[in-house]
């Protein structure tokens, strides 16, 4: 599969120098590293939206080095396509392909490349916050995908992505989580892996309204939280209990 990106496309994509930045490290960490709120949990719940994947054909956008398509693979799916903006993320996917595995150097706000109708499943595992124009993803999606088919859309919680930080006692014991700017959309700017990140806030309506707009059906919407036996593998797990940090809009066509 060939990149479908010109070369300018995409040079001047706000957060993508930031994600070229990271990526050494990202891939360590995705393959490697703890990477507790994958493992702990939003594993599992994406799995679980997922369901039976066997012989489906599967799009996964904002693959990053693949880790998802490839859990697809293993659990059955016929063709699963990973798309991904940042150039050393696919490089490292390619790295571990498989048969039934293939990665793209694309927007996925533009994925006119595919043909209409073509996938069973489209997943967005931690993606849409980072995408500047999460209206074009969902037309995108929604054009590649069957009738019948599902998006699964995995993101940070608006409560979440708005601002805000723990607000904590004399003692640096966390007191509640302090939520601010929720209505004002647009950039954020933060640190992950020791680099910088720019994703974008927008509140739930927003995201809603958008799916519903696109033609999508809104299946079902869950906020992923810890049980005890996630908590006794990370047990730096505990704020999932306190506060929503991640959403999963389960979308048909
Ligand atoms: C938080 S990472 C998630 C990676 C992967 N889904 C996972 O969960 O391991 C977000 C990914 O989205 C990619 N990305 C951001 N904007 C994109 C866009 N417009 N088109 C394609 N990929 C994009 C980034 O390069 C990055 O790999």
């Amino acid at each position: 599969m060939p990149s479908h990106m010109s070369s300018d496309d995409g040079q001047n994509y706000i957060g993508l120098r930031e994600w070229e930045n990271m990526a050494q490290a990202w891939i360590e960490e995705m393959r490697y590293g703890r990477n507790p709120v994958r493992r702990g949990f939003l594993d599992r719940y994406m799995l679980a939206a997922c369901g039976d994947v066997t012989g489906l054909r599967i799009l996964d956008c904002g693959c990053g080095e693949g880790r998802f398509c490839r859990m697809l693979v293993e659990r059955g799916a016929g063709y699963v396509l990973g798309v991904d903006l940042c150039r050393p993320l696919i490089d490292a996917a390619r790295e571990l392909k498989g048969e039934r595995d293939e990665y793209c150097l694309a927007n996925v706000e533009n994925l006119d490349f595919l043909a209409p109708e073509s996938f069973d499943l489209a997943v967005s595992y931690l993606n849409q916050c980072d995408v500047s124009d999460f209206l074009a993803n969902n037309r995108a999606v929604y054009r590649v995908l069957k009738k019948g088919g599902r998006f699964l859309v995995a993101n940070l919680h608006p409560m979440r992505s708005a601002a805000g930080t723990w607000c904590r006692n004399a003692a640096g014991e966390k007191l509640h989580v302090i939520l601010d700017r929720y209505f004002d959309e647009g950039e954020r700017h933060w640190t992950m892996l020791g680099c910088p990140l720019i994703n974008f806030h927008r509140t739930l309506s927003t995201y809603i309204r958008g799916f519903i707009s696109t033609g999508f059906e809104i299946i079902d919407v869950v906020e992923p939280t810890v049980g005890p036996e996630d908590l006794a593998a990370y047990p730096e797990l505990d704020d999932e209990r306190r506060v929503p940090n991640f959403i999963i809009y389960i979308l048909g066509k």
